[in-house]
């Protein structure tokens, strides 16, 4: 049995979580793979809407195991708020839910480095979620990182306070007033880790291969996109972690040769939270219209998206990254109501035509784009492809005739029932 993937090919926010919850009773097993609460993962069904953080979006499905792999970063009070909601809608999660011992965690002063050094960056901040991704990624590679294993050991409080107090030593570099906040907060993160012990921790690496040699099937739930890649994306405006397929294979200890099926999450349109090139990003009219329409603010932060055109550019790269062999491609019932939609297939850089991201990210790009009729009416009821606008269905016919890859789901609502079969 091989593991599949669901990853993200824009920059975040592609529409994962309703695919995954939607797919879930395919499989026996959610893992997620990297990332942490910098993701917001949005469900709904029963007209209401679920926002995950680090909890696999197969949560809602209770005869499914879920798993938060090695490579993903916890923070055991942010844990423990998650937890909680799901126990307000009676979901105890303790049973199912299983959380590697090599997992690390996001301590309050992590959280405290990230506000303060995205302060000092000033215009050049890349708007981190401030959620201590990348100073606890920093860690983990510094190997300077506490994991959750650690929590069961005797000394952990000692370890603890150590690596607090380096990081108090970073905290006194920065113009940055964090005694007050990590007063409020740090018993409180104490305290939440009782939480995370009521959960199975496991060598998550050994029972999922024990799973695959089984036949149990698994899907790898990426967080983020493969634009915020920390190697491919506009770096330095990425996440932290590898969000590509290849962070399967390192963030729950499966090897390449036992990867399976890639499923990309393609919004129908871009759009992008934070710094960073976006080269189909629209400021005027159109884009405001597609944010309003997508309802396109932040699932964690609440933050405006930045929103444009469907950029090929982008996606071919993604799919050349991951491998993907098959698109959901989400949202489409918000191009709803445009007179015209463009698709961006090339870049003009000073007069250039290219088909690659350029690495400098000032570089001047203006997107060649390819213009479509749009259609008016409201598909959010539909049900069968067939009976899809058929301005819709060119469109959806051009994207798989330039990447090569078959769409095998369109979704037209946040609803888990809003999804048509291709
Ligand atoms: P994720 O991070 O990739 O899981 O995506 P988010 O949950 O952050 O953002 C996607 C948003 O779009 C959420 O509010 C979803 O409820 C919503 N959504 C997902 N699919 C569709 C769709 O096909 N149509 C519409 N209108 N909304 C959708
Ligand atoms: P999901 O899983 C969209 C963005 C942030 C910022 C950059 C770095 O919901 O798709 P970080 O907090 O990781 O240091 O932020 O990455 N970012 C996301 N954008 N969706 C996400 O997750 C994101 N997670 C991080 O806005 O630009
Ligand atoms: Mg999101």
């Amino acid at each position: 049995m091989k593991i599949d993937i669901l990853l993200g090919l824009q920059w975040g926010d592609e529409g994962k979580g309703k695919v995954v919850d939607l797919i879930t009773p395919n499989y026996d097993i959610i893992a997620r793979f990297q990332g942490g609460p910098n993701a917001g993962h949005s469900l709904e069904f029963n007209n209401i809407k679920h926002v995950l953080h680090i909890i696999p979006s197969g949560i809602f499905h209770p005869e499914k195991i879920n798993i938060i792999g090695n490579g993903v970063v916890i923070d055991p009070l942010s844990f423990k708020e998650e937890i909680d909601k799901l126990l307000e809608m009676n979901i105890d999660s303790t049973k199912n839910l299983h959380i590697s011992s090599k997992a690390h965690l996001i301590l309050p002063t992590h959280r405290l480095l990230d506000a303060a050094q995205e302060a000092a960056k000033g215009k050049s901040k890349i708007g981190s979620t401030l959620k201590g991704i990348g100073p606890t990624y920093t860690d983990k590679i510094g190997r300077n990182g506490l994991r959750v294993g650690d929590i069961l050991t005797p000394n952990f409080i000692e370890k603890y306070q150590k690596l607090k107090e380096q990081h108090i030593f970073l905290l006194n570099q920065y113009e940055y007033d964090y005694e007050p906040a990590l007063a409020k907060c740090e018993q409180d993160w104490l305290d939440s880790l009782n939480t995370l012990k009521k959960f199975n921790i496991i060598e998550s690496e050994y029972e999922i291969n024990r799973y695959l040699s089984e036949k149990v099937s698994i899907l790898a739930e990426g967080a983020q996109g493969t634009l915020l890649d920390v190697d491919f994306g506009s770096y330095p405006f990425v996440t932290s972690s590898n969000t590509v397929a290849a962070g399967v294979c390192s963030g729950l200890g499966v090897a390449p040769s036992f990867t399976g099926k890639v499923v990309g999450i393609v919004k129908a349109y871009c759009t992008r939270v934070g710094s960073g090139p976006f080269p189909t990003e629209l400021f005027d009219e159109t884009g405001e219209m597609l944010r309003k329409n997508g309802h396109e603010f932040g699932s964690t932060t609440g933050r405006p998206r930045r929103c444009g055109w469907l950029d090929l550019v982008v996606l071919k790269y993604a799919i050349m990254l991951n491998g993907v062999t098959e698109i959901v491609l989400t949202k489409a019932d918000v191009l709803s109501g445009f007179d015209e939609i463009k698709v961006c297939t090339a870049y003009d850089v000073n007069g250039q035509i290219v088909e690659r991201v350029p690495f400098d990210n000032n570089a001047s790009i203006k997107p060649v784009y390819q213009s479509f009729k749009g259609w008016k009416e409201d598909i959010t009821m539909i049900k069968e492809y067939g009976k899809l606008p058929l301005e819709l269905r060119n469109y959806i016919d051009f994207i798989e005739k330039e990447t090569q890859v078959k769409i095998s789901i369109v979704s037209v609502g946040p609803d888990r029932n809003a999804s048509i079969n291709k």
